[in-house]
Formats: structure tokens, sequence, C-alpha cells
């Protein structure tokens, strides 16, 4: 026999061995409805255009049902939009281990909170919880309120100017990247050298990439990666994003505690409890390697900006489509804190504005910030009396579809409509239509934090300004990277309220 008959044996038989090995998915697909796509490549030659993504999936779960089964490239993939199966997943802990797909996202941030397998999760879990409950992140609201002022006072001086470089999304970042450098890393960053919109730069190649990264499962063979034009880019990108945070970590590290000086006396916050002095305590005492402290710290400040900005930007848009929602949060606002537009916001008087709750939520609903996310099986889960998950199955949980599903919100399921959160309008939904931030074990650390932050930006922006756009609600595209992008932003008018 030649060597080319070997070799095409050998194929075969392998070709047979995985077909043998993968019997169970290939049962599973008899039972839950889905298009096969092609094999081996599976749904990904559809999903190769990252804007699509949603709408692909959105219209698979009206042809077919809410939960189908396809392929990505070699791996089979459950589509859950059901609540009560989302909940039966979110809820168990046979499924917290991430999908696969995130191998992309531990390449590109570092293996922390956000991709990490069990064991390894539930120690750094349990670690680092702490620095996000209530009484740490109430020491937060000074350094939110001296940030969202800062934002305030540039803003009213380029529309006193009528600057042309007015773009809120790029500002919106801007703060929320100071944020989250002072409340996590203690660190402002006008004390750094690198500028920021060099980094802000870097972070979003970063994350345009890893979600093609993502979606092109061929991209994880590095010979193919490293042949495409953007790896070089991509390498570069990541490097400064890494000794950005080496830097803060090392500052922190070799000069200690630098409690920061704040305008007001009375208000410095107790700096110990922060992310990184928690961090390099827990490097100190064995718990955590010094590689450790750099992944976590990268995917804590990552996590924490990006999605903050991003979900405030698009409250403003909401509200700027919707004037009359708009008006009834100035009014709810100017009643807690008066009419003075520069007076401080505390934690209590954000507790009391119950309106600014129901838009927030509704903008979340209708706009998941996180469209999608994914787990595997730990081992075979028995959902129904006749459907079993076989283990290592791939698990995505669509958030965006699941939360504009007119069978579940009714006829305003697809448009910016805060009633949906009155009370009574909420009792009929099941716990799990609605999640933002994820649920269960393994939901968002940073959910109160985000919360407490996009609440005091939000006052503070409308006390002050008056925003406006000719775009329409309907006219908005959405598109799936890794967090939620637009095709087109809308131009957004500001005008200073007196
Ligand atoms: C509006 C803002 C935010 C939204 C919508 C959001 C949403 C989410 C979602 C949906 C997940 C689950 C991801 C998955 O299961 O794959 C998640 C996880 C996570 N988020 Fe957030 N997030 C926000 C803000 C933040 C902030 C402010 C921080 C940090 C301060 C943060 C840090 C994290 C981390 C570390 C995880 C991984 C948790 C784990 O697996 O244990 N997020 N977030
Ligand atoms: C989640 O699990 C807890 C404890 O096992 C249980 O009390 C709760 O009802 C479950 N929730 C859902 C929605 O399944
Ligand atoms: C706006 O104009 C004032 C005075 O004319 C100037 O001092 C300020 O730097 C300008 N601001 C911006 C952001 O261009
Ligand atoms: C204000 O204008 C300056 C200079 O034109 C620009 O760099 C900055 O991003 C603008 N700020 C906002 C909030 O639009
Ligand atoms: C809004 O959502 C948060 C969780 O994301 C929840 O705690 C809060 O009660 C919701 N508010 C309303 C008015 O439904
Ligand atoms: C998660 O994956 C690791 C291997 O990466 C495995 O040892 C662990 O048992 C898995 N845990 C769960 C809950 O799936
Ligand atoms: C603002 O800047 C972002 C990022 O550069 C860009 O995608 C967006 O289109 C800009 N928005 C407007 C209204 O020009």
């Amino acid at each position: 026999m030649s060597v080319v008959q070997y070799l095409f044996g050998g194929i075969f038989l392998a070709f047979v061995l995985i077909l043998w090995s993968r019997r169970k998915f290939y049962l599973l697909t008899l039972k839950i409805p889905g298009p096969l796509g092609l094999p081996l490549i599976g749904m990904a030659h559809k999903l190769r255009k990252r804007e699509d993504i949603l709408q692909v999936i959105g219209g698979i779960e009206k042809t077919y049902s809410k939960t189908f089964l396809s392929w990505l490239g070699p791996f089979p993939f459950l589509v859950v939009s059901e609540p009560n199966l989302v909940g039966r997943i979110l809820n168990s802990t046979d499924f917290l281990n991430k999908s696969l797909i995130y191998n992309a996202v531990a390449e590109g941030t570092g293996d922390g909170l956000f991709s990490c397998d069990t064991p390894k999760w539930n120690i750094h879990r349990k670690a680092i919880n702490p620095t996000f409950n209530q009484k740490v992140l109430v020491n937060f609201v000074p350094i939110f309120n001296e940030e969202v002022n800062l934002f305030v006072e540039e803003v009213t001086q380029n529309v006193s100017n009528h600057s042309k470089d007015l773009n809120l999304s790029i500002s919106l970042q801007k703060l929320s990247l100071n944020n989250a450098a002072r409340t996590t890393m203690g660190k402002q960053m006008s004390s750094l050298t690198q500028t920021e919109s060099d980094l802000l730069h870097c972070f979003q190649f970063v994350l345009k990439i890893m979600t093609k990264k993502l979606f092109s499962p061929w991209y994880q063979f590095k010979f193919i990666f490293q042949r495409t034009n953007y790896f070089q880019k991509y390498e570069d990108s990541k490097m400064a994003m890494r000794s950005f945070i080496r830097k803060l970590i090392k500052d922190k590290h070799e000069k200690g505690l630098d409690t920061e000086i704040l305008e007001d006396p009375d208000k410095i916050p107790s700096n110990k409890n922060i992310f990184i002095e928690h961090a390099i305590n827990l490097a100190n005492s064995g718990t955590f390697s010094w590689q450790d402290v750099e992944d976590e710290a990268n995917v804590i400040v990552f996590g924490a900006f990006e999605t903050t900005a991003n979900t405030v930007g698009y409250i403003l848009m909401c509200l700027a489509m919707h004037p009359q929602y708009q008006q009834r949060l100035f009014e709810e606002v100017s009643s807690v804190i008066g009419p003075q537009r520069d007076s401080y916001i505390s934690y209590e008087q954000i507790q009391d504005m119950v309106y600014m709750d129901m838009v927030i939520n509704e903008t979340m609903r209708v706009m998941a910030p996180v469209p999608l996310i994914a787990r595997t099986t730990k081992c075979d889960v028995k959902i129904t009396d006749d459907i079993t998950l076989p283990k290592g199955l791939q698990v995505a949980i669509d958030i965006f579809n699941m939360q504009r599903d007119e069978d579940i919100w009714g006829e305003h399921a697809r448009c910016f409509y805060p009633d949906h959160f009155l009370k009574d309008n909420l009792a009929d939904k099941h716990p799990y239509a609605f999640i933002p931030f994820s649920k269960g074990m393994r939901n968002c650390i940073g959910w109160r934090y985000a919360l407490i932050s996009i609440k005091i930006t939000l006052a503070k922006i409308l006390l002050n300004f008056k925003i406006s756009t000719s775009f329409l609600f309907e006219e908005l595209e959405f598109q799936e990277d890794i967090t939620l992008k637009l095709k087109k932003y809308p131009k957004l008018d500001i005008e200073i309220r007196n």
C-alpha cells in the first residue's frame, strides 16, 4: 500500500472514531430541532459576519424553536432563550464552566474570573467577592461624583464652544476608565504616562479581534491567525494593555497605600478594601500567584469600564429618542437632589430614584449590554424526561433575543417602554426573563458596582443637560461584539439646562 493509501485509511479511521465519540451529540440532534449547518464548519459560515449573529440566531429561534441545536465548527451548540431552561442552567453547578469559545477571551485578557474553569474559579470568586460588597462600594460614591463632575465640565465647555468634536461615546469611555482605575486599582489615570485615548483604542481593538476569534474556530490555529493582517496590531494592543495594568500593580506594590486626597476631607474613601490591595494581599499570602493578580486586574478593569460606559451611552440614547421619559426622569432626579446642578449625589439619594431604576433596567432589557453568554456541561445532564444533555455540550444563552421576546414581554417587547418594570407588569414575568448581569453563582461580580456608578453618572448628566436626537429607536441595528455594539451610532444633541 502506498503512503497515500495509509494516510487516507488513517484519516477515515480517525473520522469514524470522532463520529463514534460524538454519537451522543448526533442523537441529541434527533430530539432537539435546529439547522444542522455544514458538518465541521457548522453555522460558522453564517456567523462570519459578526454584525449578523444576533439577527441570525433570533431568526432561527422564530423558525425552529426557542431552544435549538446547531454546530459552530466541530462543536455542537445548544442555544437557549426560554427563561425556564435558562434558570435551570444558570442555577445549576453542572454548568459552571464557560464554553470553550471563551478560550479566545482567556487568550486576549488573561485567564481570570471571566473565563477560568473550576476549581480555580471557586477559589478566585470567593477571594475577590469581598471587594465588591456593599460597604466597599459605598466608599466609591465620592469618586463617581468627582469624575462625573469633570465630565460635565468638559462637555459644558465643548457645548458652549460649539465644538464639533463632541462625541459622548468616547468621553463616556474615558469617564468609565477613570472610574475603574481609581476604584479598583487606586490610581488616577492622569498620573499615568500612556495617553488614555491610545489605551482606549487598544481595549477596543482587542475586544474586536477577540470576538472575531470567538466565532471563527479556525483562528484557534495559531498558524492561520498569525497570517491575518491584524495579528501584529492585536499583539501590540494586548501588550499595551498589559503594561498599563503591570504599571498600576507595580506602583501599588512598591509604594503601598497612597490614599487619595479628595476635595472634601470628610469623604476620603478607605482604600484598604479595594480590589488591588486585596489581590496583593492574596499574592503575599500565597492564594494568588503574581500572574493571577495581573490577570484578574486586567479582567476587572476590562469588565468594569466597557460595559458600564456602553450602558450609560445606551440609556442616554434611549432618553434622547423618548423626550417624555427623559422629562419624567429629570423631574424625579431634581425632586430628590434639588435644583442645584452641582450638588453632591449620595448613596441614599440614588436609592430613592425609583423611575431611574426602571429606565436603566428597560435599557438593559431591550439592549442587553452582554447579549450572549455560553457554558459547557460537566456531566450528562437530564433536562426533561426525554432529553439528556451530553457531557461537554456547548450551551449558549441568548439573553438579547430572550429579553425582546414578544411571547414574554408583549406588544412593546421591541420598544423602549420603562413601564415594563412597574411592579404590576413584572408580576407575571419569570425571574430569569430579565438577566442583564446573568444570574446564579456565576453572575456578574460587579453588578451592584455598575448600578451605583450608572445612577450617579446619569443623575448628574440629566441635571445638567437636555439630550435630543433625530435618530429613531427603530433604526438602531445591533451587533455582537462580546458586548453589544451598534452598526451606526446616532448623533446626540446636547443643550445645557439652566
Ligand atoms: C452594565 C454593566 C455590566 C453588565 C451588563 C455586565 C454583565 C455581565 C454578564 C452578563 C456576566 C456573565 C458573563 C458570562 O456568564 O459569560 C458578567 C460577568 C462578569 N462581570 Fe460584569 N457586567 C457589567 C459590569 C461589570 C463591572 C462594573 C465589573 C467589575 C467591577 C464586572 C466584572 C465582571 C466579572 C469579573 C465577571 C465574571 C464573573 C465570574 O465568572 O465569576 N462587570 N458581567
Ligand atoms: C435555584 O436554586 C435554589 C436552591 O437550590 C432554589 O431555591 C431556587 O428555587 C432555584 N431557582 C430557580 C429559578 O430554579
Ligand atoms: C472653550 O473655550 C474656552 C474659552 O473660549 C477655552 O478656554 C476652552 O479651552 C475651550 N474648550 C474646549 C474644550 O475647546
Ligand atoms: C471636547 O473637545 C476636545 C477638543 O476639541 C476633545 O478632545 C474632547 O474629546 C471633547 N470632549 C467631549 C466631552 O466631547
Ligand atoms: C432592576 O434590575 C435589578 C437587577 O438587575 C433589580 O435588582 C431591580 O430590582 C430592578 N428594578 C426594577 C424596578 O425592576
Ligand atoms: C471544569 O473543567 C475542569 C477542567 O478544565 C474540570 O476539572 C472540572 O471538573 C469542570 N467543572 C465543572 C463544574 O464543569
Ligand atoms: C463616536 O466615536 C465612536 C468611536 O470612535 C464612533 O464609532 C462613533 O460613530 C462616533 N459617534 C458619532 C455620533 O460620531
